[in-house]
């Protein structure tokens, strides 16, 4: 099974470049910013990254973040991530980028720009095609999303497909951020907010009714209601699964006891993703193989699920055909 997965040309379709940095990413950008305090030795790198909790994750996530500085760094950030999707066989990915963090810690908007612009060319010589999700941090409220909405759309960089929501989902309604996503998908762009990773059914809910979510970034909570299952898998609405990721951020216990058996029972359309992948120590291959073992799944189902993220990209017609 590892072999085949392995094999099969993959789409991933829900990881953030932040939480895409592995240890080698993350020492070449220690060693060029020493300020920010991160070890620039391995052993100790390796130490400082190995999960502990949620609140640990946050910490290691904003160290990161905060030595990204130029284009240089975002381009370093982009190369390694295209790397590791080459390594895995995966042919196309639509990564997550926060650009008001970006713009927070100092960055100005063309640095963060020709970063990704750079570094999307060299995945493109990799064999791996990059397309950008631009994505509001919920919880830094409405002026966030105003300037991430104004940032996408002024600039409309080069392979910007979506437009989505991340962040603590407590307390943090996905309704208020409606007029963003309205004007985001008269503009052209695909709404693909998370929703129901850290909170129930009815932000589910929200983010189809409220946002009119395309996919549901997540969707965990979704099987503990009938009806947004039902509902889910009769309007073809893909999940963007990543078990691991819920797993090590303790929403569900194990991999054994992750809903994804019951969303595929109920007919809804799963894809497997990673999130965060060296945060959680996940890969690609890792989740299909995790989930492929757990629920006991053939090769043809496995196919079947590599084909769904396929079907739920946002790539022209043509080209998913030929990752069919
Ligand atoms: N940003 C980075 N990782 C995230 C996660 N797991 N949930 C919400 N927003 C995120
Ligand atoms: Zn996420």
């Amino acid at each position: 099974m590892h072999s085949f997965i392995r094999a099969l040309p993959k789409v991933e379709l829900h990881v953030h470049l932040v939480g895409s940095a592995g240890v080698d990413t993350v020492l070449e950008l220690a060693r060029r910013h020493p300020e920010a305090g991160v070890p620039a030795d391995r052993a100790e790198l390796e130490r400082f990254y190995a999960f502990r909790d949620f609140d640990h994750f946050l910490k290691v996530y904003w160290a990161v973040q905060s030595m990204l500085k130029d284009r240089h760094d975002i381009h370093t950030l982009v190369v390694g991530l295209a790397r590791e999707l080459a390594r895995q066989n995966v042919r196309y990915a639509e990564v997550t980028v926060t650009p008001h963090n970006h713009v927070t810690d100092g960055m100005s908007g063309d640095e963060l720009l020709a970063g990704l612009e750079s570094g999307r060319a060299f995945a493109a010589n990799a064999g791996v095609e990059l397309a950008w999700c631009f994505d509001i941090p919920g919880e830094k409220g409405l002026k966030a999303g105003r300037e991430t909405l104004a940032f996408a759309l002024t600039e409309r960089p080069d392979g910007l497909v979506s437009f989505g929501l991340g962040g603590p989902e407590a307390g943090v309604g996905r309704a208020q951020f409606a007029p963003f996503f309205d004007t985001a998908r008269e503009a052209g762009l695909h709404c693909v907010p998370h929703a129901g990773e850290t909170t129930g059914p009815e932000t589910i809910w929200s983010a189809l009714h409220d946002l009119r979510a395309e996919r549901i970034g997540h969707g965990t909570s979704c099987t503990e209601d009938p009806a947004l299952l039902e509902h889910l898998a009769a309007k073809g609405i893909p999940l963007e699964v990543c078990p691991t990721s819920n797993v090590r951020t303790q929403q569900v216990p194990s991999i054994d006891a992750h809903p994804v058996r019951r969303m595929l029972d109920a007919g809804v359309v799963v894809t497997l993703n990673t999130d965060d992948p060296p945060f959680f120590g996940a890969t690609l291959e890792g989740e299909y193989l995790a989930v492929a073992t757990t629920l006991g799944l053939t090769h043809t189902d496995v196919a079947r699920l590599a084909e769904n993220a396929v079907l739920a990209s946002f790539l022209p017609n043509a080209r998913k055909t030929s990752l069919l």
